[in-house]
């Protein structure tokens, strides 16, 4: 029982995680600025949601007349069919309907769409959301969603954690735009790494990496750091703060087209804030062809060979700047393009022996 606990704590906490309105806006304010007219005319599906309280289905249901948007549909995930159980309680909305169901509301999903002024006030808002049993739980595998993901032009979610790999997958079957929460380790993924080198994919405008505070069901376990990092930030109680959290996204915004203001190589030398920088200079890697770039702020704009730099470059990152060659190699998968020295026992790159982290391999245009 104990052990049942605990996995289920760890289950919770993978895939019950609650996306806040202001990161939601946040993001999507980015792509508005870029392109005002991002969601016009479009059809927006929310998958693995749970439209009754979720600020995404809040969010684009409160600004649907804004963005003129044609459609938004959201569903959500069976309580049966869910990895941890945590005390579900139909919402009285459900209740309340003619069409509730006492054991359909445990083991099916539900679609809510928005696409007419149902109320008759002359605006649709979120009083015109529309909502049934789906045929089955809501699985994004399944036929059913599957169908919807089709009919979308847009796909937008934090999907369950433990399952980004196969959703991920799910939406590049298709070519649909897409912004979803993810975890800034998957970048080294194989397949998450090919869609971000061929810049299929990129980070989104905001959040990456920083503070996202997510809402948790009542009585899950969370680390008590992160809950008292949340608190700090404003949210007490059932929340939690993750660190490594970010925006994965195929939809333009203005920050991935800001260059890096950087100084030459020998500026950096003579004055960079980093004293590792000022001491040693650039050294080369003994198993990889390229120099490390331990810090972001110190990748030398004059430099035109390949550089190794942290996988936080990538919040960072300009495709009218610098290119993407490879990363050091991970999941035996080719990520450096011949970069590696094949006779090195050592994946992680090595300088004088010693092990530094991952890293992505660029140049500049
Ligand atoms: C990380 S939560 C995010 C929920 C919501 N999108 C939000 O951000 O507030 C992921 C949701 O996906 C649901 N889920 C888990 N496995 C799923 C699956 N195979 N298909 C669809 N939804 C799933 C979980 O139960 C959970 O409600």
């Amino acid at each position: 029982m104990a052990n049942q606990n605990l996995s289920n704590a760890k289950n919770a906490k993978n895939d019950e995680f609650y996306t806040q309105y202001a990161d939601i806006q946040k993001e999507m304010n980015a792509y508005l600025d870029y392109n005002p007219d991002v969601f016009r005319g479009k059809t927006i599906l929310l998958p693995c949601d749970d439209p009754e309280w979720s600020n995404f289905t809040k969010f684009f249901a409160q600004n649907f007349e804004r963005f003129g948007l044609k459609k938004l549909i959201s569903t959500s995930y069976a309580p049966d069919s869910k990895k941890y159980k945590y005390g579900y309680q139909p919402s009285l909305f459900e209740t309340e309907n003619p069409q509730f169901d006492i054991e359909k509301t445990q083991t099916h999903g539900k679609i809510f769409i928005l696409e007419r002024d149902k109320s008759g006030d002359g605006k649709i808002d979120v009083e015109d959301l529309e909502w049934k049993y789906l045929e089955g739980d809501g699985d994004f595998h399944s036929q059913e969603v599957t169908l919807l993901r089709n009919e979308a032009d847009i796909i937008i979610t934090n999907p369950p954690f433990s399952l980004f790999r196969e959703f991920l997958a799910w939406i590049m079957e298709t070519e649909k735009q897409f912004s979803i929460i993810g975890n800034m380790n998957a970048i080294t993924y194989k397949e998450v790494f090919p869609l971000i080198k061929d810049n299929k994919m990129w980070l989104g405008a905001t959040g990456n990496g920083k503070d996202m505070v997510f809402a948790v069901p009542e009585g899950a376990v969370v680390n008590e750091k992160d809950r008292e990092k949340a608190a700090r930030l404003g949210y007490a109680g059932n929340y939690t703060r993750l660190g490594n959290s970010c925006w994965y996204t195929n939809i333009e915004h203005g920050r991935r087209h800001q260059p890096l203001p950087l100084m030459t190589m020998e500026e950096n030398i003579k004055f960079s804030k980093h004293k590792e920088i000022r001491e040693r200079g650039y050294q080369q890697y003994d198993n990889y062809e390229a120099i490390e770039v331990p810090f972001t702020d110190a990748i030398p704009s004059d430099y035109k060979d390949v550089m190794g730099v942290p996988i936080s470059f990538l919040d960072k990152y300009c495709p009218d700047q610098f290119e993407i060659i490879g990363a050091t190699e991970s999941e035996g998968k080719g990520f450096s393009k011949g970069l590696f020295d094949s006779q090195s026992t050592v994946t992680q790159p090595l300088i004088n022996g010693d092990k530094r982290y991952k890293r992505l391999f660029i140049k500049k245009v």
